[in-house]
């Protein structure tokens, strides 16, 4: 047993440390390095189970810890911002010694983070950068500014207008767009749009591509808890006000693959993709399986793969060395500043996937199978 700490309620400031135990334990800022993983244990805080990546996420980060013989408490949250404060501050007293949290709410866990400090708990933000805190000792994530730049070259590349070299394409504007976003707590969103929005400017700025909804503010476009229904309301919502004089929308940048169905959904439901009215090009994120089986028959045009088995194992790397007392191996300590201070961070590369790519870079790499694939489904 690393350490007992008892936390004071109503907010979870102030945390004590009653007991540092024996047995080379921590106790309130003690030191692990000694300590055998099996005393040692890692809370993990994961967002969500309705998408496939968190719950991919969160199995990679427990099976590899368990690996190495570390304890592993891993929690999901449901999208409940109470219930994730509720989690974290349960791991904490319940003796946490590292914590790794992909957060719902960049700034909703200020309370607790405060208290894993006084508790010496080093604090590692997953995927999500946490914001507004002086107490995130280190971030692992992708280049999350890349993905929306991937994002926005994949939707002028499905449109036509560039090749996948970079060179210029063949098609002529105007093309009808329409723009959605994540959710607006979530700090990777403001880097997916920007990302995206740097991209498809110059199209939009000399008229190639049009936004015929005028809805081009993060805030318009947003999509709060990333919820697949939320955007398919938007999407109806859209074709019903800015289409409904006989135009066609060609393209919709998607920042992830649950909205991209919701899209989808809301636009076959209008007709598109039967006959003459094609779907539009619809951009998204994280491989999901149901995506790229819509991208294998030609529904969806593109997703963006992160490899989550990279990113636990980052985080992996990250807990065991601050157990050891070390710094984490950062490759960035520049851009992820949370508003308080520039946390450092190690990034993972990205892939943007078309149809082309499934075998090459998902089936051989065997993050999906070609029968899970074809079925749309995860086997496991
Ligand atoms: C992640 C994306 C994911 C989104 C919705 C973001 O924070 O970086 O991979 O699509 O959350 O779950």
């Amino acid at each position: 047993m690393g350490r007992k700490f008892l936390v004071a309620l109503g907010g979870a400031a102030l945390a004590l440390s009653l007991a540092a135990c024996s047995g080379g334990g921590a106790g309130s800022g003690g030191d692990t390095s000694s300590d055998k993983p099996s005393d040692l244990t890692i809370g993990v805080s994961m967002p969500t189970q309705t998408s496939e990546r968190w719950i991919a996420d969160g199995n990679a980060v427990k099976s590899k810890l368990e690996a190495k013989g570390y304890k592993v408490d891993l929690q999901y949250a449901g999208d409940d911002i109470p219930t994730q404060s509720q989690q974290v501050d349960q791991m904490i007293t319940q003796g946490a010694d590292v914590l790794v949290i992909a957060a719902i709410d960049g700034t909703a866990l200020n309370s607790q983070l405060q208290a894993a400090a006084a508790a010496k708990i080093p604090v590692i933000s997953y995927d999500r950068l946490i914001r507004g805190s002086k107490d995130v000792d280190f971030y692992v994530s992708f280049d999350n500014y890349k993905v929306g730049v991937a994002q926005g070259t994949a939707l002028l590349v499905g449109l036509g207008l560039l090749n996948k070299d970079g060179s210029k394409g063949t098609a002529k504007g105007p093309l009808n767009v329409e723009l959605f976003a994540g959710s607006l707590d979530d700090n990777n969103t403001q880097y997916f749009f920007n990302g995206a929005m740097d991209t498809l400017k110059p199209f939009v700025e000399d008229g190639t591509l049009i936004v015929k909804s005028k809805q081009t503010t993060p805030e318009q476009v947003a999509t709060l808890r990333w919820q697949q229904e939320t955007a398919q309301k938007r999407m109806e919502n859209l074709l019903t006000s800015a289409y409904n004089d006989g135009s066609k929308v060609d393209g919709v940048l998607s920042p992830y693959d649950g909205i991209s169905r919701g899209i989808i959904t809301a636009l076959q439901n209008a007709g598109y993709g039967k006959g003459a009215k094609k779907l539009p090009v619809v951009t998204g994120q994280d491989a999901e399986i149901a995506s790229i089986k819509l991208i294998n028959d030609g529904v969806q045009n593109s997703t963006v793969f992160k490899d989550t088995r990279l990113l636990a194992e980052q985080a992996v790397n990250a807990a065991e060395a601050f157990l050891q007392k070390k710094q984490p191996q950062a490759n960035d300590t520049e851009t992820y500043n949370n508003g308080v201070k520039v946390v450092p961070s190690y990034l993972l590369p990205i892939a943007t996937v078309y149809k082309d790519d499934i075998k090459a870079t998902l089936i051989d790499s065997g993050y999906w199978t070609a029968e899970e694939v074809a079925a749309g489904q995860a086997k496991k």
